[in-house]
């Protein structure tokens, strides 16, 4: 399934014979990787409401929590094969989009990157406390949680790197907090942006906790056998789909603008 179609990204090369993407090391990491912070592309749902790219979050809101067929998801993990795929970019962003519907639920975003979190600089706030403290029992939970400008949105930040992060992943004390914002919240989403299931083998764990699974592909980058190696650890039917990122949408985007030009003229 194609939901996203993200802006292309010039970070990576051209597509190679055997595979959707460039060459890697052995955990799938490119030169380069450890770069995210610093250039955040962003919350475009709300800086570029209007454009081609935020309207496909709409597109893959309405996929996932209004399906054609079958149950309604509350809490979804957004995670990807490898480093980099874009797995916060769309974690935040579906977040956001998710919050802005029209019925009355709040959405919780919860960063369960403990060795590298970003998503709450994307909501433009400093480093500080969130799962990894809270799960290391020295703050409550109601301490970590920050409330970004975005209407019924809550974010759960990532907090300060742990020793243990993997530990702190698969703890009792992590099932108990997906438990509970999923059972005494019933009017609430849980997004989770959640570090590869396939590089991390905690991560798993958290799968098997929530109602399904979205993975992020890098058009063009993310190894096709990275890929079959992570539905077979996560399962097809937790699966709801595969969003792909940094897809060119140059074409789409005219199109779209003649559309919409089209559409007001009406
Ligand atoms: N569609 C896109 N177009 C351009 N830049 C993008 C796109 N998606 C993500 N990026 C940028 O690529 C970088 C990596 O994205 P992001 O941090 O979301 O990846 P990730 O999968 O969460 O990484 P990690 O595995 O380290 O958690 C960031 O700088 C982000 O702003
Ligand atoms: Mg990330």
């Amino acid at each position: 399934m194609k939901f996203f179609k993200g802006k292309k990204q010039s970070r990576g090369s051209e597509r190679q014979p055997e595979s959707l993407g460039q060459d890697k090391d052995s955990a799938g990491q490119r030169p380069g990787d450890k770069h995210k912070t610093e250039d955040v592309f962003g919350i475009i749902t709300t800086e570029k409401p209007g454009f081609f790219e935020a309207d496909q979050f709409r597109v893959l809101r309405t996929k996932l929590f209004f399906p054609a067929s079958g149950k309604r998801p509350r809490s979804i993990a957004v995670t990807g094969a490898e480093v980099g795929e874009g797995k916060s970019f769309i974690a935040a962003n579906l977040a956001v989009c998710a919050a802005q519907n029209v019925d009355d639920r709040q959405t919780l975003l919860i960063d369960c990157d403990m060795r590298l979190p970003t998503i709450h600089r994307m909501f433009g706030f400093e480093d500080g406390p969130g799962l990894s403290d809270y799960l290391s029992g020295e703050i409550p939970l109601s301490a970590v949680l920050r409330k970004p400008p975005a209407d019924k949105l809550t974010i759960l930040p990532g907090g300060r790197l742990p020793d243990n992060p993997s530990e702190l992943l698969s703890s009792t004390k992590m099932s108990l907090l997906l438990q509970e914002v999923q059972s005494r919240y019933e009017d609430r989403y849980i997004i989770i942006d959640l570090p590869s299931p396939r590089l991390i083998a905690e991560a798993e764990l958290v799968v098997r906790q929530v109602d399904c699974v979205i993975i992020v592909v890098s058009y063009g980058q993310t190894l096709t056998s990275h890929v079959n190696e992570l539905i077979d650890i996560i399962g097809k039917d937790r699966i709801s789909g595969i969003v792909f990122n940094r897809f060119d949408t140059s074409m789409h985007s005219s199109l779209y603008r003649m559309y919409k030009k089209f559409i007001r003229r009406k």
